[in-house]
């Protein structure tokens, strides 16, 4: 493919519309029964189960889409990456979050330098921090041991953290080294979440780290505001030097802002915002309340996966079949939608977290040379842990629109339970859903096995499933910091791997900016009425209405 040419006039990408057609005559109920092609469509590594044979596809159709690959030049992109290639042109940054999580001898290069090193100078004064805390050796203003941490940020600097720190909450291990200690996220701008913050926390005992790659963005920022004044109205301003620490690539506005630099824990410009987790964004927040050990697992399942995709063949590469299995659902199929559906309610932040990193990386209207995209590129994603979402939107999926869902399970409870006298053990029981729920989709109920069942002839209609309803299962062995983070890595290289595809930019994120924009002549007019009883001016009819409301 010319560097400049679209996907979409690829010959591969015209053989796979034209697919299409023959793809609509099989239902998901023959494909089943075919079990050369079930056990071909079955990929582990591991520990790591992918079963993708209740996508609505044939050996055919994945054949096809390796081509499209071959005509994306997936696998040159996938090498341009991990070589530490300026591959995020708009911003001319390299995408190396695989370094991250790289083993101390590794030699990733960014611009003709190995950044390893560097990575782990700051996992060491990670390391030596949390324990310093931890330990007690490290205290606050008033001599008190920290025990409670608040962690300021948004967006790629919350969500990722939140999912670790929710999956890892109730995993046995993780709970005996967080025993007595609080983590707690700070992120939306919205005062509410600053109370909800605080309450029941002592500034004396509370050490905030405000995390913020550019640290400029406004509700950060206020929020960072916020917390110092919490401290130094009660400890003192000099407190801030013992209660304060950031996360950062802008070291200057860091000392600026009155922390001290050697608090300061930093990361790059080649580690994007939502990819981000695995740098000091996650690392330190999780190691002062995990124990930097736990962490240092979250970090070698990630890199566990980094490998895996960098060389496995593409047959048996579970982000790359993930990644073509979304290719096809989205462009081919036409379903843009995609739910998340993890067996697991340690997995309750996981959705969240993979819909900003998806959505953020891939809603983009434009190939990576500029030229405006004639298919739709991103994929809407949204999810809920199973059982929840069964009692919530999963009416939908069964018989409304069809939405691709992944399943995803975990063999071991982190909490088991068995209560004498129920025929199953509690995870048996929300694993009996885990494995029910994908086969009603595919196969559906016909009419004729509801007239079998004497359904009433005007019920038949509502009672019937369609089926044909794509869905793939992931199965974990457990759920450790080391599964969290092989997950993590999985669904970080399906998104880019969708965006080489597609030929898109992934990493930048120019979308958020306009708002951003108008947000601020927004404030500004606030600050002009409060102040100067400045009326309300330069808006459209709408906006200048709601902002009169707003104001009188
Ligand atoms: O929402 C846009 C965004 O730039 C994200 O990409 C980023 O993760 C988030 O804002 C926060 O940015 P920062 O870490 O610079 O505060």
């Amino acid at each position: 493919m010319a560097p400049s040419s679209l996907i979409c006039e690829t010959e591969s990408w015209k053989d796979l519309k034209a697919h299409v057609e023959n793809n609509k005559k099989t239902h998901l109920r023959d494909l089943m029964s075919d079990s050369e092609r079930c056990q071909s469509m079955v990929v582990e590594f591991d520990g790591i189960l992918l079963d993708y044979s209740r996508q609505r596809a044939t050996v055919e159709t994945i054949e096809k889409l390796y081509i499209l690959a071959e005509a994306a030049h997936l696998k040159e992109k996938i090498h341009r990456m991990f070589n530490g290639e300026h591959i995020n042109s708009t911003e001319n940054r390299s995408v190396l979050h695989v370094a991250l999580r790289a083993s101390r001898d590794a030699v990733i290069n960014s611009v003709g330098k190995n950044v390893v090193p560097e990575v782990w100078k700051v996992l060491d004064k990670i390391q030596d921090f949390s324990e310093r805390v931890r330990s007690g050796s490290w205290v606050g203003a008033t001599g008190k041991f920290l025990k409670d941490v608040v962690a300021i940020g948004i967006g790629g600097s919350f969500l990722g953290p939140l999912f670790v720190h929710t999956a890892l909450q109730t995993d046995p291990e993780a709970m005996v080294s967080s025993k007595g200690r609080q983590l707690r996220f700070l992120a939306n701008v919205d005062p509410i979440d600053v109370a909800r913050t605080i309450t029941g926390l002592n500034p004396e005992t509370t050490v905030v780290v405000v995390v913020s790659k550019t640290f400029t963005t406004a509700e950060t920022m206020l929020n960072a505001r916020t917390m110092r004044e919490w401290i130094s109205a009660s400890l003192g301003p000099s407190a801030v030097a013992k209660h304060m620490v950031a996360v950062s690539t802008n070291l200057k506005l860091v000392e600026k802002f009155g922390i001290d630099p050697n608090n300061a824990f930093a990361f790059w410009d080649w580690v994007g915002g939502r990819y981000s987790v695995c740098s000091a964004v996650g690392v330190l927040p999780l190691s002062l309340q995990y124990g930097f050990a736990i962490v240092e697992k979250f970090l070698q399942g990630a890199s566990s996966i980094d490998q895996h995709f960098y060389s496995t063949p593409f047959e048996k590469n579970i982000p790359v079949l993930l990644g073509l299995l979304s290719i096809w659902n989205v462009s081919f199929l036409g379903h843009p939608a995609r739910a998340i559906l993890p067996y697991s309610q340690a997995l309750e932040k996981f959705a969240p977290h993979i819909q900003q990193v998806s959505m953020e990386s891939n809603g983009k209207g434009v190939s990576i040379d500029g030229v405006a995209l004639p298919f739709e590129a991103g994929e809407i994603d949204f999810g809920e842990p199973g059982t929840n979402g069964q009692h919530s939107f999963y009416q939908l999926i069964h018989q409304g629109r069809v939405i691709p869902c992944d399943f995803i399970g975990v063999l071991k409870s982190q909490q088991p339970v068995y209560l004498k006298g129920e025929v199953v053990s509690n995870h048996d029981e929300l694993m009996s859903n885990f494995f029910a729920q994908p086969d009603a989709l595919a196969y559906g109920k016909t009419p004729e096995q509801l007239l079998k069942e004497n359904v009433p002839s005007h019920l038949i209609p509502h009672k019937t499933f369609s089926g044909n309803r794509p869905s793939l299962s992931l199965l974990l062995p457990q759920l450790s910091a080391y599964e969290i983070g092989q997950l993590l890595a999985i669904y970080e290289h399906r998104i880019a791997v969708e965006g080489f595809l597609w030929g898109i930019n992934s990493f930048d994120q120019w979308g958020v900016e306009l708002g951003k924009v108008l947000a601020s002549q927004v404030r500004e007019q606030l600050h002009a009425f409060r102040t100067k009883g400045e009326p309300v001016q330069g808006f459209n009819f709408s906006t200048a209405t709601m902002l009169t409301r707003y104001l009188e």
